[in-house]
């Protein structure tokens, strides 16, 4: 259980890149990095407007004279400074990821980025091969990945207790965009298009998500070949989807399929994960993110609960108030957050083997949902045939 005493021997002194006055996820990385005072916000770029990035940074009470015009400035001064920043979190759109990324980690700075972390696989694999070189971490905020349920669910699929498991149903499906909201909404205009988006829209913006979730709840499934058709129902966001389906098949014979959707008129989030095994199921939403469906074929559903002690004790490591208190996304990004802090804080020591066991979203996650982008947006393009997984 999370109960405020510290996990980390030190705070990892931190910036950030973006997340600015008004943007959308800029509070949410504040929120998590900073509630159990595991990261201390001292530096950041804030914003593409130098001079409103500088006031929001001295609204957050930082120095002045540490709030930057621009990521290039922060990070030379910032590694030439005794007490500079550590880590840096980049919560700007796709375009900026690699460039700020590759900076970053040039610069000595562990990172934490948004997802999709780049455009293309190769740059996000070159990513991945500098901080392996450098010692330094990569983070990627799959936010939902922190929720404890999905821990149970993983540990129900490797206890055996699914059975074989034969069908990955995935879904994050929302309405909000069902209109072209961009012609007044500068977030949702940059992620129409390609540009700022990179080659797709919600396929990168939304279904790299429970694709995560289900990896880390069924980490022995690869995926052999898909197939992706993809639609832009508000023409206007052509050549980007709005609408995505995805079917996969996996190694060994289980399929799974993926709906993505911003044009779902009705549903508010819609992320689902559903798996099926050959004698039970789980099922999780995010929008009931407490609660975890176990289905044995043959006998009544059952719910289980966040933080009751039937769950296998590492479903229980991340409770912070016990069950039955609703807790949401702003812990399941708080319970990232930490573990990010355990994972610099080991390589920063050396000693990178203490967190071998620890599970967060790094580079590698980072890598998979660029390539199984890049694979859907390459069978579409094709008609949405078969492609061998590359
Ligand atoms: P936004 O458009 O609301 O905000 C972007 C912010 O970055 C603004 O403050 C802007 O001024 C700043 N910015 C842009 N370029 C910059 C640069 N070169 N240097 C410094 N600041 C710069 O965008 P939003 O929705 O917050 O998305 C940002 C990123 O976060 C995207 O990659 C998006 O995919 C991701 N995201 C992830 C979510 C998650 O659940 N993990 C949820 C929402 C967004």
């Amino acid at each position: 259980m999370i109960n405020g005493e510290r996990i980390t021997k030190s705070t990892v002194r931190w910036g950030m890149v973006g997340g600015g006055k008004g943007s959308q996820i800029g509070y949410v990385h504040r929120s998590a990095a900073l509630r159990d005072r595991y990261f201390d916000l001292v530096a950041g770029a804030f914003d593409l407007n130098a001079e409103r990035g500088r006031d929001f940074g001295a609204e957050l009470g930082l120095d002045p004279a540490r709030c930057y015009a621009d990521y290039r400035a922060m990070f030379t001064s910032e590694s030439a400074r005794e007490d500079g920043i550590r880590a840096v979190s980049i919560a700007t759109p796709n375009n900026t990821h690699y460039e700020i990324s590759r900076a970053a980690l040039e610069a000595g700075i562990h990172v934490i980025c948004e997802k999709p972390l780049t455009f293309t696989t190769a740059e996000a694999e070159e990513l991945q091969a500098l901080a392996e070189a450098r010692g330094l971490i990569i983070g990627v905020t799959y936010g939902y990945s922190g929720h404890q349920m999905i821990e149970e669910a993983a540990r129900l699929v490797a206890s055996g207790a699914l059975g074989e498991i034969r069908l990955v149903n995935l879904q994050f499906a929302h309405g909000f965009h069902n209109e072209p909201v961009e012609l007044a909404n500068p977030a949702a205009k940059w992620r129409v298009d390609p540009r700022f988006a990179g080659p797709s829209y919600v396929l990168g913006d939304l279904a790299t998500h429970p694709l995560y979730i289900s990896e880390v709840i069924c980490p022995d499934l690869k995926i052999r070949r898909l197939l992706c058709a993809r639609q832009s129902f508000v023409a206007s966001r052509a050549p980007l989807e709005d609408n995505a389906i995805t079917l996969m098949e996996y190694e060994g014979g289980a399929f799974g399929t993926l709906w993505t959707s911003a044009v779902n008129a009705g549903s508010m989030h819609g992320q689902k994960i559903r798996i099926v095994g050959s004698k039970a199921s789980v099922e999780w939403w995010d929008e009931h993110p407490n609660q975890l469906r176990f289905e044995v074929q043959g006998e009544p559903a059952r719910i289980l609960d966040r933080g009751m002690g039937y769950l296998h004790p590492s479903s229980l490591i991340d409770d912070r108030i016990g069950a039955g208190h609703p807790e949401g996304l702003f812990e399941s990004w708080a319970n990232l957050y930490y573990r990010f802090a355990l994972a610099i804080e080991a390589h920063d020591a050396g000693k990178p083997e203490q967190i071998k066991d620890l599970r967060y979203p790094g580079a590698k996650a980072g890598v998979e949902g660029v390539r199984w982008v890049e694979n859907c947006v390459r069978s579409a393009d094709l008609g949405g045939v078969w492609v061998d997984y590359q």
